[in-house]
């Protein structure tokens, strides 16, 4: 539809109709087993079912075929419903968690998951997917770091970016494709105490300089949505910030998409204490500029009220209903309200998105330990390895927001190792429970019953079991009910009855390679000391046992890099690498009184981000800089040789990091400014260059200006966010 026919379909329609595309409701409207992802409020009347706007929860070609038969012929204008669904790392084919993606450093391989993604969530009949979410994440006791691409901004906007190509492509009528939603807009992951919900607390310089780049970055790609944050920022709930929805957003940023709020978030401004009542929060949520609320009935409530009082004007309201009509138009619902979905064929796992799942994960992990080389796995027939714990056998590896996908497509750990190894030389043993009696989780409280018992017989197994083997790969870690929205934690320990086990299987004598199946950073200092090899795995999804066998295997080596620092303590929290220096820091070696530090704890991650093992080792030298001074208009190459001094192949991240040392604010003692994927053969060197250009080097100034200042910078072409000697440059 072209935007004159457009705009004379506003025009034709009532008010209430215009309303009701402003309204979303849950899927269980429509159909009972929706996907509901907030608390719901009662049922929506028939008015509302028969005119909201768009729904979200609900998938399957033939279901959505059939409710938008019936909902199109019963709208007075025929005007298509928009089907939307989380569809944040996976549909059919589950990929890692996106904090697993973040560890690839490798956003093609997150681009082509995200376009996989989007074809199979199409092929069902959705809409849109409420991904990528794009908040920066300093803090491990919020649940929701899974959902994110982790702690830095430069990683995240790389991330964040090819999510949305992934999920757009470039014709967002194309079948293949669904709309993307950028979210949550803003600083929702710097809640207090790592707190879900909780209040955010940010200078203007801090929410600029680190908190909105991502954001920023996945908007220039032309996101069709941005979603709203539960959190407030110094005080004003996002969902009724206009400096945030107004200034930033829309004028600054030049969002021209449509603003959507998070679950019930606009009524939850009344909590807040910043809205007196329903009718003052769809009052205050349209005032910053949202166009659709999601499942609150505020608007459906009282927005044509505000437009007959005159409140909000009909010129704000039709504002808003075109940026939804336009979104239907972009996806071409108004030409074909089934975009070519087949109900008797809807999405289904590949083995081509399997194979790509299977790169991804492989991908993804990150070996933090490797003594006298445990891994890779002794590849002799008669190496006889016993797979042991809560997360050897389990088909659940994918996160609590992979609802779409069903559990019997994933491959565990043991089911990929018995395609490797005789049935004779292998054996599992679940070893514990998951969780410690009565732990909560995201779905309530979780209770075993004959808890003790249980696990007894559990350990005694493993013992056994152990016993026999030469080598034990003891799978442990979090579940995935214990990460994601509202599973802040105030520690970061592995379960007792885990750790129990662990120190049960070190009594045995045996290699232990420890797996950690995770969606944040754990505390690993003492899994450290009692296992042989760390490689943490996240929640790796449909083809985790078959990434993680291939790296265990050694078919390939694993390269993942830490996208999230882990620290020695919960204590340290939020914890992140590119932090300031203080007037006191504290020395790298030697007495530190009087500075900067903790009596009890080191100051930095035990496991720093960027880092990440290999099978290999990598050697790098003749670190240079094309020149010594810049100007604002040149462009000057950071380069390094890196050179593969071990018997294996393997891809090595070489990380970009500057500093400037003196600024109108201080700035971060390193930030990641480039990275680069590097596959060597043995013994093969590659030079790896950066361009560094004055754009990388503005910042949110002491004038308040996105600018560069002149002065000295150092620049680091290395292996992590510790690593590497500096060199220096002058910006003229
Ligand atoms: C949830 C989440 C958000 C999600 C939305 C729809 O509360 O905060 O990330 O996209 O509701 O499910």
């Amino acid at each position: 539809m072209d935007k004159k026919a457009l705009e004379a379909l506003l025009q034709d329609m009532s008010l209430e109709e215009k309303v009701m595309q402003l309204v979303q409701i849950p899927g269980s409207e429509y159909e009972a087993d929706a996907e509901i992802t907030g608390v719901t409020r009662g049922q929506a009347d028939d008015k509302v079912k028969r005119l909201a706007g768009s729904t979200l929860g609900v998938w399957g070609s033939k279901r959505l075929k059939k409710i938008q038969q019936q909902y199109i012929k019963e709208h007075p204008h025929h005007i298509p419903l928009m089907f939307m669904l989380d569809v944040i790392h996976g549909h059919k084919t589950v990929f890692p968690c996106p904090l697993g993606q973040g560890a690839t450093f490798d956003p093609e391989g997150v681009k082509k998951g995200a376009e996989v993604q989007a074809r199979e969530a199409s092929a069902d009949g959705v809409h849109a997917t409420f991904s990528p979410m794009a908040d920066l994440c300093r803090d491990a006791r919020w649940g929701r770091i899974m959902e994110s691409t982790g702690e830095d901004k430069f990683l995240n906007s790389r991330m964040a970016v090819a999510m949305v190509e992934g999920y757009q492509g470039d014709d967002l009528k194309s079948p293949e494709h669904v709309a993307a939603c950028v979210k949550h807009f803003a600083a929702y992951g710097a809640g207090e105490g790592g707190r879900d919900y909780n209040n955010t607390e940010l200078s203007e310089h801090t929410l600029r300089e680190h908190y909105l780049r991502a954001y920023c970055e996945a908007i220039k790609k032309n996101p069709a949505m941005v979603m709203t944050s539960f959190n407030t920022i110094n005080g004003i709930p996002a969902t009724g910030n206009t400096f945030l929805m107004k200034k930033i957003l829309r004028e600054e940023f030049g969002f021209k998409g449509v603003l959507i709020s998070d679950w019930a978030a606009v009524g939850e401004m009344i909590n807040h204490g910043f809205a007196e009542d329903q009718k003052d929060a769809a009052l205050k949520a349209m005032m910053a500029g949202v166009d659709i609320d999601m499942t609150s009935g505020c608007y459906s409530g009282y927005l044509e009220e505000l437009v007959k009082s005159g409140e909000i004007s009909e010129k704000m309201l039709d504002e808003a209903v075109l940026r939804v009509l336009n979104m239907k138009n972009d996806l071409g619902l108004f030409d074909d309200p089934f975009r070519g979905i087949d109900p008797e064929v809807g999405a289904a796992v590949t083995e081509e998105s399997r194979k790509h799942a299977r790169k991804v994960v492989a991908e993804s992990l990150v070996l933090l330990e490797n003594k006298n080389k445990a891994l890779p796995l002794n590849k002799s027939d008669s190496e006889k390895i016993a797979f042991i714990g809560p997360f050897a056998n389990t088909k659940r590896l994918q996160s609590s927001w992979a609802f779409s996908g069903e559990d019997e497509n994933t491959v565990t750990v043991f089911e990929a190792a018995s395609e490797i190894y005789e049935s004779g030389n292998i054996k599992f043993a679940e070893g514990c429970t998951m969780m410690d009696q009565d732990s909560v989780t995201a779905r309530g409280i979780c209770h075993v019953d004959n808890w003790q018992e249980k696990n007894e017989k559990l350990l005694s197994e493993a013992v056994e079991a152990a016993k026999w083997a030469d080598t034990i790969v003891l799978c442990l870690g979090e579940d995935s009910t214990q990460s994601g929205e509202a599973t802040s934690k105030a520690s970061l320990k592995l379960p007792e009855v885990q750790l129990r086990l662990l120190s049960e299987m070190s009594k045995t004598g045996k290699r232990i390679v420890t797996l950690i199946f995770t969606g944040r950073p754990l505390e690993l200092a003492d899994v450290a000391k009692l296992s042989d090899a760390i490689l943490v795995c996240w929640l790796p999804g449909t083809e985790g046992g078959n990434g993680v066998m291939d790296v265990l295997s050694g078919m390939t080596s694993p390269s993942g890099r830490l996208p999230v620092s882990f620290p020695y303590t919960v204590g340290q929290e939020p914890l992140h690498y590119d932090m300031y220096s203080t007037g006191r820091p504290k020395p790298a070696s030697g007495p530190s009184e009087y500075t900067s530090r903790y009596l009890d704890c080191e100051n930095g991650a035990l496991y720093p981000f960027g880092y990440g093992l290999s099978y290999t080792n990598f050697e790098y030298s003749e670190a240079s800089l094309s020149k010594e001074k810049m100007t604002s208009d040149e462009t000057l190459t950071a380069s390094v040789k890196v050179r593969n001094i071990g018997d294996m192949k393997g891809d090595v991240i070489v990380q970009l990091y500057l500093r400037d040392i003196t600024g109108s604010r201080v700035r971060p003692v390193r930030e990641l400014a480039g990275f680069e994927r590097v596959s060597l053969n043995p013994g093969e060197e590659k030079e790896i260059s950066f361009a560094i250009k004055e754009e990388m080097l503005r910042f949110w100034t002491a004038e308040e200006k996105w600018e560069s200042e002149p002065g000295k910078f150092n620049v680091w072409v290395c292996d992590s966010s510790v690593d590497g000697t500096p060199l220096e440059f002058c910006l003229e």
